[in-house]
């Protein structure tokens, strides 16, 4: 097994796509937080992408990136030993070119030998991955390093399996980090803590008590300079057999035999190999109006900009019991929610004007926001004379208690479990190709796309997709405000 550093070595982070959204928006200030927590000291970043530009510009790049998607503003003092420690190159140079860049980082790091590291983190397209492999070996640039790969990992089973075997040529699967950036979110470990670590809730996490799962992820963003990748991606791609499933395997595990990367991997991956292959006909997807206007988008796309659909996962906890997914772009509201509705009792003995049941079935909700919150509804009296019941909730945010600002950005979190060698919250090669085994029935008959109002909850065809039950987005009763420490 794989062993675990306590903490960073010295390293050279290689950077490939650091000129695009991902490295603006989150990489380049994750960077930086890490490195002002202390958590990355010794260390050197080397960008590099397509285009052509000078160290000067790349690091100017970066601050601004900081400046507008990091915490706080980017003073020079702030900036200083940070900025000394970005150079960049272009990919289009070649391979000899990227070496001599680690290599003269690595000679400003303090330490020295074996103990230095190499991080490459390739965000690029499932199409590059493979260019970039290449050029790694060509460049000699395999020894001491581990690689993260960024989601989607190909785009089906056998562009999936191809990638696996053509890393495999030149990097070993204890180098290789497949990045699933909502399990570094702190919403989803408190899954497995809110699970296992408690014996309140496990007794009831089965098909006797839970009656249907939603895990939906909104969102009001549109493509924002993403057009191009998102055309040849499209919602399911990008965000289902990606984040959703993930999600969806911390909810519906059994327990590990411990913490530890196999087991948990394990669990999950029995999870992905119970799921029916998905049916095109309990899909919707969906397609805003005015995403075909955009340029770089074909005329007559065909690419679903949301999609919704149910899950059926056969094993003897879940069986029965529906998994709702939703998500998209450009709709009403943005939010991460799971929401485990659970069965209603099997009697009611309150009179029909009570209002007992008038308001959906009791459900614990998990919100996978940065500030995570959770929440469980039920009915209760409401004062007063008669019997008048009305739906109330407890609710907890981590951002009410004392460690909330010790909180750690999910590419933060996961960047570090990489530079430490620990594969925890990383996919598998076997677990994403499963994903992909059951998503072809969907990929090979994909239902036809239906346009959505931007600002709407997509398609009206959801609707019939869950009943008899509802979508709980929009909530009716919205969070309690919560209170900063
Ligand atoms: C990314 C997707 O992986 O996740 C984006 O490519 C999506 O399309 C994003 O907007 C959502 O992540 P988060 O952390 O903002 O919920």
């Amino acid at each position: 097994m794989a062993t675990i550093d306590d903490k960073a070595l010295p390293h050279v982070i290689v950077l490939f796509g650091a000129t695009g959204d991902l490295a603006r928006r989150k990489l380049l200030p994750g960077l930086l937080r890490l490195h002002e927590a202390g958590l990355m000291t010794d260390a050197q970043i080397v960008g590099t992408s397509l285009e052509e530009m000078a160290d000067e510009d790349f690091v100017a790049f970066a601050r601004d990136a900081c400046e507008e998607f990091g915490k706080g503003d980017i003073t020079d003092a702030r900036w200083q030993t940070f900025g000394e420690m970005i150079s960049y190159v272009s990919t289009k140079e070649g391979p000899h070119a990227l070496a001599d860049a680690v290599k003269l980082a690595e000679k400003k790091l303090q330490g020295a030998g074996n103990d230095v590291r190499r991080l490459h983190y390739l965000s690029v397209p499932p199409k590059a991955a493979q260019d970039v492999i290449r050029q790694l070996e060509e460049a000699d640039l395999v020894e001491r390093a581990r690689i993260i790969m960024e989601k989607p990992f190909g785009t089906d089973l056998e562009s999936a399996k191809e990638l696996n075997a053509k890393i495999h040529e030149v990097f070993t699967e204890e180098q290789i980090f497949r990045i699933d950036h909502f399990l570094g979110k702190e919403a989803a470990q408190n899954i497995l803590a809110f699970r296992f670590a408690n014996g309140l809730f496990e007794p009831i996490w089965n098909r006797n008590f839970i009656d249907h799962v939603q895990i939906d992820i909104p969102e009001t963003l549109g493509l924002e300079g993403r057009t191009a990748f998102y055309e040849s991606t499209g919602a399911y791609r990008d965000m289902v057999v990606t984040h959703l499933m993930q999600v969806l395997a911390f909810m519906a595990m059994e327990p590990p035999t411990s913490l530890a990367p196999d087991p948990i991997g394990e669990e999950k991956n029995k999870v992905f190999r119970s799921i029916q292959p998905l049916d095109p006909r309990n899909v919707v997807r969906g397609q805003y109006s005015g995403y075909r206007g955009k340029n770089e988008v074909a005329d007559d796309s065909d690419t679903e900009t949301f999609i919704a659909m149910k899950v059926i996962i056969d094993n003897w906890r879940w069986a029965g019991v529906p998994f709702f997914l939703r998500t998209g772009k450009k709709l009403a509201e943005g939010a991460r929610i799971i929401s485990i509705a659970f069965k209603e009792p099997p009697l009611t003995m309150f009179p029909s004007n009570s209002g007992a049941g008038t308001q959906g079935p009791d459900h614990l909700t998990f919100d996978l926001a940065d500030q995570s919150k959770m929440s469980l509804s039920f009915y209760g009296k409401r004062p007063g004379p008669g019997m008048k019941l009305e739906k109330l909730s407890m609710q907890f945010a981590t951002q009410e208690t004392s460690s909330a600002t010790g909180v750690l950005e999910a590419y933060e979190r996961l960047i570090h479990d990489a530079m430490r060698g620990d594969h925890t919250l990383f996919t598998t090669a076997e677990g994403i190709e499963t994903l992909w085994k059951i998503s072809q029935p969907l990929l090979d008959n994909p239902p036809p796309v239906r346009l959505y109002a931007p600002g709407s909850w997509g398609p009206n065809s959801i609707h019939q997709l869950i009943a008899p039950h509802a979508w709980r987005l929009p909530f009716e009763r919205s969070w309690r405000e919560t209170k900063k420490q």
